[in-house]
């Protein structure tokens, strides 16, 4: 097995094992609160994240990628059609059907660094995602998303920026060796990650090269939303 592929293991066991205590960090809970004022202000850009996705409106049929424990599903299925959502922790999948009950979301377990969609979708959503997806697989990412959306379809995604008080009290984010961060569990396990944080005009640029018109923007701190149509297909 080379680095990259024991790399891409380790981060699926780690949100294996880190599922029930996942939402801590959306929640700015135990290590992740970070003061009254901080986790205000993690609050008040969530919440003009979900008013940038509101707006987008996601309808349709949707694809999730790497959903996690629905904390993005929940407002998804306000809107979409149907929604299919997919991630490799079978714990998080679990978690995500108790949150939402919902008859109109699909789930598959996948490792989305081998998966391909069967259909097309008009939306694919992902968050907090594209950090973790190695740079050797970026551009082949980005085309598998492209195989995923009906002619016209469309992509959101939210990710973070690259700002400490994000992170848990005892993760620095300064330990990063290209583009890899340790991880730590409440009960102490390390696992190594993936986490590449994209500057928005740089990844606009970059996007735009694949054959993607896409408008990102960020928050005043903690994350960056883009959204857009894949518009070259050659
Ligand atoms: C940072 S979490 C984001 C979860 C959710 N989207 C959210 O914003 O709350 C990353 C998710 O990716 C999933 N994941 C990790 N490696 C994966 C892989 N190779 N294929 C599919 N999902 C993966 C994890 O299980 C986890 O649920």
């Amino acid at each position: 097995m080379d680095s990259l592929d024991e790399l891409i293991r380790q981060q699926i066991a780690y949100y294996r094992a880190r599922a029930p205590e996942y939402d801590e960090w959306f929640l700015r809970r135990g290590r992740y609160d970070r003061g009254p004022e901080a986790n205000a202000r993690w609050f008040e850009e969530v919440a003009m994240v979900r008013t940038a996705l509101d707006r987008f409106h996601p309808a349709g049929d949707v694809l999730e990628l790497a959903c996690g424990t629905g904390l993005w599903t929940e407002q998804l299925v306000a809107t979409a059609g149907r929604i299919t959502a997919v991630d490799a922790a079978p714990e998080a999948l679990e978690l995500n059907q108790q949150r939402l009950h919902s008859s109109k979301v699909e789930y598959a377990q996948v490792d989305l660094f081998s998966w391909r969609p069967k259909e097309r979708f008009d939306v694919v959503f992902f968050g907090f995602w594209l950090s973790h997806v190695p740079p050797q697989r970026f551009e082949s990412f980005w085309r598998m998303i492209a195989d995923a959306l009906k002619p016209g379809g469309r992509m959101f995604f939210v990710d973070s920026k690259f700002e400490p008080t994000s992170a848990a009290r005892d993760h620095t984010l300064v330990d990063l060796v290209q583009g890899e961060a340790l991880r730590r569990l409440n009960d102490g396990r390390e696992f190594r990650v993936v986490k590449i944080f994209y500057a928005r005009d740089e990844l606009q640029e970059r996007l735009l090269r694949l054959g993607w018109n896409t408008t990102v923007g960020e928050t005043l701190h903690y994350f960056i939303h883009g959204e857009g149509t894949f518009v070259n297909p050659a």
